[in-house]
């Protein structure tokens, strides 16, 4: 049975696709309140078991839990319900391109009222918005189009749209890929931010080894579909395994750029 502080737990989790092994017997949980960074390489099957995690993908053996519920057995109505609670921040920020940054963020806030049959208070939902934005420090665009936007800004908008829907926790996708360092910077200050006030459930995804020096409580380094390593962070470094030192000693050389 899962631990009862582990928000995500996966116990033994298999998946191929055709007869590519993807992932091969993976085993690590989430604390509540934790921020785990999974490491690894590209290919490696990071972004399979964040989908896994939300009922995109199924495995084809082992158990998933999330809040000590099994994702594999959740209904299509329970997972709409758990995706709520877990929200993911995608890589390309997948925000709506017609609406501008304020609607992008209003949009589960009004999704919500609906939902609830509340009134849409429209002052209320526009404070919020401020709110949010002034969180991610771009109260500044708020009529800007996404278009309008550079790759780190339309992440920062994601999480502000994420934080909206009041989750329970975030997963976040590459977080700082394909942004200048000093975005990167930026976008992992603001993960870190929202770790401390307040204390989100979080599963970072990444090859960044700074960002994963800056964010993880606990580490899930993965080698073609398996766990090398889980624990925390300060012990990763210790690891004997040839692909970690690698890993972490190819970080260092290009940190000396
Ligand atoms: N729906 C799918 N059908 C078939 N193969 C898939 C599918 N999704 C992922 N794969 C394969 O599974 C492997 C792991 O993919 P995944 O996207 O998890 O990698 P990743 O670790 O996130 O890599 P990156 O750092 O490049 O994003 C890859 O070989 C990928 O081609
Ligand atoms: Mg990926």
């Amino acid at each position: 049975m899962p631990n009862s502080d582990a928000y995500f737990r996966f116990v033994h989790v298999w998946k191929s696709f055709g007869d590519q092994p993807v992932l091969q017997d993976v085993s690590f949980d989430v604390r509540q309140g934790e921020t785990c960074v999974i490491l690894g390489r590209s290919g490696v099957g990071k972004s399979v078991t964040l989908k896994h995690i939300l009922g995109f993908l199924k495995p084809d053996q082992g158990e998933i839990y999330v809040a000590d519920r099994d994702v594999v057995k959740m209904t299509e109505g329970e997972l709409t319900e758990m995706r709520r609670k877990v929200t993911m921040v995608f890589q390309s920020g997948a925000l709506f391109d017609s609406l501008t940054v304020g609607e992008n963020v209003a949009y589960p806030l009004r999704e919500r009222a609906l939902r609830e049959r509340g009134l849409q208070d429209e002052d209320k939902i526009q404070n919020l918005v401020d709110q949010l934005l002034g969180l991610v420090e771009l109260e500044d665009v708020k009529d800007l189009m996404p278009a309008d936007l550079s790759t780190g800004m339309k992440r920062a908008v994601a999480i502000a749209r994420a934080l909206a829907a009041h989750p329970e926790a975030i997963l976040y996708d590459e977080p700082t890929t394909m942004v200048d360092p000093l975005m990167a910077q930026t976008i992992g200050d603001l993960i870190l931010k929202l770790k401390r006030q307040r204390g989100l459930t979080s599963i970072v995804v990444t090859h960044d080894m700074k960002l994963a020096r800056k964010l993880a409580d606990r580490v899930v380094f993965l080698v073609e579909g398996r766990v090398a390593f889980f624990g925390p962070m300060s012990e990763l470094d210790k690891s004997s395994e040839p692909v970690i030192q690698d890993f972490i000693q190819l970080d260092e050389v290009s940190l000396l750029k």
